[in-house]
């Protein structure tokens, strides 16, 4: 049976359509169309046809019941809002850790000590695939609640083969079962585990010569990512993790400049990387090499607010060329959070970004951070309906009003599973 829906009457209706081939750069990111009074026809989970609302009715009114109506009247209408980097699947919470931070205390010191990762590994070292799928089912659903559509999960806290294996094992059932759509990376590289601290090459051996051939081998991830950081990988082992990922078909990321300047942004550069994700401390020559290489910048502000640090310079990045994109870096220690809506309004008040660009950072730029640009990020004809509905009466209400859920509906590849801000 076909799969027909229509929503009329959008107060606003924006598609983002144009950039599937190359993410929007500069005045692009900016520059999108907005339809007034927009619509938009889907069938079979696909894009039909999104334009003004007169065009569309008459084209596709009649071939819908009623019940396959959607009216949109006072509400705005984007593409289903992509997170293209987060921690998804692991176990326990850090609260203590928060306190701590909050008594004076620093990220670093807490990880050296034994905490941070590391306590994140030891709890989902402990965890059974039930119990991580069970934690991270729930934030999946309330991703889609928040209007999120497809989400990048890494794994990173097993460090081990068979636990690294577990994590993404979690994530694969996830993608199969939850309507969510789910990208994976492989982040065997996140931490050095504590017992190996003082010699930590025979553990980057392992993850180059075990972990990623059968991590790619098994098919579990699209992306190899590494913590490129003072304290965790330098810069030359995270080329050697990241250049024998590639050798098996792994993409690399990297997890750059987070907290201090490591000439990660160069190093992403060079090694051709889809994306470079943090940048809070990425140089001048670093964000330079990522305009020339066509490297998305993902850039976390929840981290910078939640570790009460310095936020990254989106406005420099955006216009020296960087294609930038914005993500929630859900996890427990340093972004507690998978509300990406409130993450737009950090990017427009702490770091400079324009409304427009902030939409466009969590829609079609996060789409090719990810690989998916193709399928997903815009509503455009053969592209997935994947859609989100919001209540307010213009896109820059969105980041104005911050800290609350404006999400009304929220359709997966042509179903609504979000009404009236409920789970169906
Ligand atoms: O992206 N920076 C490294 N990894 C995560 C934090 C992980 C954690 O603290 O558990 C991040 O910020
Ligand atoms: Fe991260």
């Amino acid at each position: 049976m076909t799969q027909k829906l229509l929503i009329t009457n959008a107060a606003q209706l924006i598609t983002m359509a144009g950039h599937s081939d190359k993410p929007a750069r500069k005045g692009a990111m900016s520059q999108f169309e907005v339809i007034e009074n927009g619509a938009i026809y889907m069938e079979d989970g696909k894009v039909v046809e999104a334009g003004s609302d007169q065009r569309i009715r008459e084209k596709f009114q009649d071939s819908v019941v009623p019940d396959n109506h959607i009216d949109a009247t006072g509400k705005v209408v984007t593409p289903g809002l992509i997170d293209p980097h987060t921690h998804l699947v692991h176990a326990g919470t850090r609260e203590n850790e928060y306190a701590m931070r909050l008594k004076g205390k620093t990220y670093m010191e807490i990880m050296e000590a034994g905490g941070g990762i590391h306590a994140t590994t030891r709890a989902t070292q402990e965890a059974s695939h039930e119990e991580l799928y069970e934690q991270s089912r729930k934030r999946l659903d309330q991703f889609l609640l928040h209007g999120v559509t497809t989400v990048e999960a890494k794994s990173g806290y097993g460090l081990t083969l068979e636990h690294e294996i577990k994590q993404l094992e979690v994530a694969q059932q996830l993608s199969k079962d939850h309507p969510v759509d789910l990208v994976s990376t492989f982040m065997g590289a996140h931490a050095i585990p504590m017992a190996e601290k003082e010699n930590p090459e025979p553990f980057v051996d392992r993850v180059i010569n075990e972990m990623i051939p059968e991590i790619a081998n098994r098919n579990l991830a699209t992306f190899n990512d590494v913590f490129c950081e003072r304290g965790v990988f330098t810069p030359e082992q995270s080329r050697r993790i990241l250049e024998a990922g590639k050798e098996h078909g792994l993409i690399p990321k990297i997890h750059a400049d987070e907290i201090e300047p490591y000439a990660g942004a160069e190093l992403a550069a060079s090694v051709g990387a889809i994306s470079a994700d943090h940048l809070l401390k990425a140089s001048e020559q670093g964000i330079k090499d990522m305009a020339n290489a066509g490297v998305v910048g993902v850039l976390l502000p929840g981290t910078a607010f939640f570790l009460m640090a310095e936020f990254a310079q989106a406005r420099k990045m955006i216009d020296a060329g960087v294609a930038v994109a914005l993500s929630t870096d859900t996890n427990p220690g340093s972004s507690p959070t998978i509300s990406l809506p409130f993450i737009m309004n950090l990017g427009c008040l702490k770091m400079g970004m324009t409304p427009e660009e902030v939409l466009t950072a969590t829609t079609i730029n996060a789409a090719h951070a990810i690989g998916c640009a193709g399928e997903a990020g815009s509503l455009e004809q053969g592209k997935k309906a994947d859609v989100t509905i919001f209540d307010v009466p213009n896109y820059l209400t969105l980041s104005y009003q911050y800290g609350m859920n404006h999400v009304d509906t929220v359709i997966k590849a042509g179903e609504p599973l979000v009404v009236g801000g409920q789970l169906q």
